[in-house]
């Protein structure tokens, strides 16, 4: 009997709880927002988790920041992509392909919403784009184009332009005599253009028979110490007699201007190079570089996060060029690079605040 009764309460009482928990759930619900399950999180967690769902993510999958260049390219594209409220997740590859290709995997997974790309081979990174491609994200190629891929937009400077100035100016001091071209990196589609560039101002004067052009390599993979060798080459075949160096980059042509140096050519005869790194600005005040190009670095940066935020938020990129890259006609926005000599250092890359006065003078202003 005494049992009986313990297991009717005992049923009372799981009954009652029953109830009461019902009664919580349902007036928990009613406090709900509709249609939006709760668990744990309140309210309030879950809108920011919305929010930062909704910013924009930019991967930039970079080849290598051993220019002085590409760190400016860096922090200025980084700031450019922040202040349009969206977020950027940068990774350099040291000039590795394989890495560079692994990288952007890895900003693939991340879910990225767009992809820029500056490409370490103009050709393997196709592999990217297409990697990107299969999973819903567009590819911005910046300053370097990719080849033979379906990339969708390229942003970057007139790069067989930057070429015409380099020779347009020496061959102005030297309009005869003996060339030296060093190149760029042979991977690198911009290495070609600039040669384009060079040549297309040269090849008259060649056919003229006014300049031979003694000596003309590419600097594998951009390294100064790969042009240095090639700088001492082109001397010790030509016996010393040379009358023009164009060097693809300033890195390059630093180094063309040490082997220069050690047979006390330096400053004797004209040489080219590109990018307005400081050192270079130096050399030219200094008078051992004759000229560089500047390629304003913020107008690139800038326009580029532009226009991948704006691609990113599915908006329509109009451009007024079109590059063929092998494959497809790119859509392009390409940016004019100006010619920079001693006499107009101080108007350009320092009055654009490139390169402080002081800097470039090494204290010593005028
Ligand atoms: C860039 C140059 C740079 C070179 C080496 C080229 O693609 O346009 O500005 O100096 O790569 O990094």
């Amino acid at each position: 009997m005494e049992l009986r009764i313990r297991r009717l309460l005992t049923m009372f009482v799981m009954l009652a709880l029953f109830f009461v928990a019902l009664g919580c759930e349902k007036m928990d619900r009613s406090l709900q927002p509709e249609g939006k399950p709760v668990q744990n999180t309140s309210f309030l967690q879950d809108e920011e988790a919305t929010s930062k769902e909704e910013k924009i993510k930019i991967g930039f999958s970079m080849d290598t920041l051993e220019e002085e260049r590409w760190l400016r390219d860096r922090a200025l594209f980084k700031a450019a992509v922040e202040s349009l409220g969206a977020e950027v997740e940068i990774l350099a590859a040291n000039g590795d392909d394989a890495l560079q290709v692994l990288q952007a995997e890895t900003l693939i997974s991340q879910g990225v919403d767009l992809l820029v790309v500056v490409p370490h081979n103009a050709e393997a990174a196709a592999t990217i784009v297409k990697k990107a491609h299969l999973a819903g994200i567009k590819v911005l190629s910046y300053d370097r184009l990719i080849k033979n891929a379906e990339i969708d937009l390229y942003v970057s400077f007139d790069n067989e332009r930057v070429g015409e100035l380099q020779a347009e100016a020496i061959t102005k001091i030297v309009p005869k005599g003996k060339y030296v071209y060093i190149g760029g990196a042979d991977t690198d589609n911009n290495a070609h253009l600039f040669k384009k560039g060079v040549f297309h101002v040269l090849q008259p004067l060649i056919d003229k028979g006014d300049i031979t052009v003694v000596y003309d390599q590419w600097t594998k993979n951009w390294l100064p110490s790969n042009a240095y060798a090639n700088m001492q080459e082109a001397l010790i075949a030509n016996e010393g007699k040379i009358d023009a160096v164009i060097a693809a980059n300033d890195a390059t042509a630093g180094m063309a201007i040490e082997a220069l140096m050690e047979t006390g050519l330096a400053g004797k005869i004209p040489v080219a190079g590109q990018d307005a790194e400081l050192a270079a600005a130096q050399r030219i005040v200094e008078g051992t570089q004759t000229m560089t190009v500047y390629k304003p670095i913020p107008t690139l940066a800038e326009e580029a996060a532009r226009l991948a935020v704006a691609m990113a938020r599915g908006e329509f990129i109009d451009t007024d060029r079109k590059v063929n890259n092998g494959k497809v006609e790119v859509p392009s926005v390409l940016l004019p690079p100006i010619a920079v000599n001693r006499s107009n250092m101080d108007e350009t890359v320092i009055a654009d605040g490139f390169h402080s006065k002081v800097d470039v003078y090494k204290g010593e202003t005028r």
